[in-house]
């Protein structure tokens, strides 16, 4: 499991907030990495210092605080999921509102990940009708709202509106972010890294592809239950990045003709290739085994590389093959052209101007398919770019 990293847990004023400092020890001991947002009025009941000291992060209430790191927006962009516990119901009616007057409830705003939504409240605030309406809005819109537990409440009476127990918490919210497992029973094949064509000893042609494109594809088919195997030429990932490929198997070449050899193995077995390898065009026709002295490199003859993904048609029988376009436009007709030239059934055209993109962390650009789709990737990681490719590869899957 588990891509999930980076939560944010939101704590509502409700007399409930001290049982959240359980569940935020509990949710570091299972690998999250916690920012805890309280809205003003529940640091009444936890204060900041707790919050910094549980989570050893900064704590802030509002966007006036560290308005240099324009925190609502660097904190949504860095966040895999939220959690509101607990969510009061003065919360959750300002967040049915659209509110956006206190740090969290900017965030509820700015984040576009899984929200799971913990109420604890009297019973007669939680069953009143505004916010019985509330909780079913927010339910439409795709928050995950828990039911209260029934018990004791913090005076005499009794009825539903409990804190639940931090283990329903936390069974719920991993519930809610677990990973498609889409991808069961299907073989995945990825070509990634750029290919290196040795001119001598010391030199080579090669290009800027550092592997990360191929490497998110092959994690997230991994995580959606795929069987995953990467043909991976020349990787420029750090260690942490190549440990995180576990339960991947790799197969390391260097030059286009290795990445050939072995894609004409592979190839057959597999339901879903994912060309992302930046393949050179060409190669010196001779290795030379001594050093070319420099007045004679301008004269290195060179040969054509195959195209790979042209010359493995033929042994195409149901496979789907993602291309990749790397360009410095957004020209959708020369796209779908080479969508068709190269026999693929999708193809991700890459706006590499400007330096952008190589080595990089993210990406934009367009996916086209053969049902005709064109799907803008605005400016996004190169792991959610992975999640909507695979999306339109399981459609075409079947
Ligand atoms: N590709 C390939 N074999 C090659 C070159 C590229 O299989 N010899 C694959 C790449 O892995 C990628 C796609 O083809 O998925 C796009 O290649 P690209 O370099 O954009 O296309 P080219 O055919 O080289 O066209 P251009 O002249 O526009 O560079």
């Amino acid at each position: 499991m588990a891509k999930v990293r980076e939560v944010i847990l939101g704590v509502g004023g409700g007399i409930a907030a001290y049982k959240s400092c359980d569940l935020l020890r509990r949710l570091q001991e299972r690998g999250y990495q916690i920012t805890v947002v309280p809205t003003p009025s529940s640091l009444n009941f936890v204060g900041a210092a707790t919050w910094e000291a549980l989570s050893h992060r900064p704590v802030t209430t509002q966007v006036w605080e560290r308005v240099d790191e324009v925190r609502h927006i660097s904190l949504a962009s860095k966040s895999d999921a939220l959690i509101i516990a607990p969510a009061t119901a003065d919360l959750i009616a300002r967040i049915t509102a659209g509110r956006a007057d206190d740090l969290l409830t900017n965030l509820v705003l700015a984040l576009n990940v899984p929200i799971l939504i913990v109420p604890a409240m009297h019973p007669q605030m939680w069953q009143d009708p505004a916010t019985q309406e509330n909780v079913k809005t927010l339910r439409a819109r795709g928050f995950t709202i828990l039911e209260p537990a029934i018990g004791r409440l913090t005076g005499d009476d009794f009825g539903q509106g409990r804190f639940p127990e931090t283990q329903t918490i936390i069974t719920e919210f991993e519930k809610l972010i677990e990973v498609k497992k889409d991808f069961l029973g299907k073989r995945v094949l990825v070509t990634a890294g750029g290919t290196r064509e040795a001119i001598d000893p010391v030199r080579f042609i090669g290009n800027r592809s550092s592997g990360r494109q191929g490497a998110a594809v092959a994690r997230a088919a991994r995580d959606r239950g795929a069987q995953v195997k990467m043909i991976f030429a020349n990787p420029q990932l750090s260690d942490e990045e190549i440990e995180e490929l576990s339960g991947i198997e790799i197969l390391q070449v260097e030059t286009a003709t290795q990445m050939h050899a072995a894609l004409e193995i592979e190839f057959p077995a597999t339901d879903l290739l994912v060309m992302s390898a930046a393949v050179a065009d060409a190669r010196p026709s001779q290795y030379s085994e001594g050093k070319i002295k420099k007045g004679q490199l301008l004269d290195i003859p060179l040969v054509e590389n195959p195209d790979l993904l042209k010359s493995i048609a033929n042994l195409r029988q149901k496979q789907i093959v993602i291309a990749f376009a790397a360009e410095t436009n957004d020209d959708l007709v020369a796209a779908e052209a080479k969508r068709v030239a190269k026999g693929a059934n999708i193809l991700y055209l890459n706006n590499v101007s400007n330096g952008a993109i190589f080595g990089a962390v993210d990406t934009e650009g367009f996916i086209i398919t053969s049902n005709g789709a064109q799907i803008q990737v605005p400016h996004t990681s190169k792991d959610t770019l992975a999640e909507l490719l695979l999306d339109q590869a399981l459609s075409q899957l079947g």
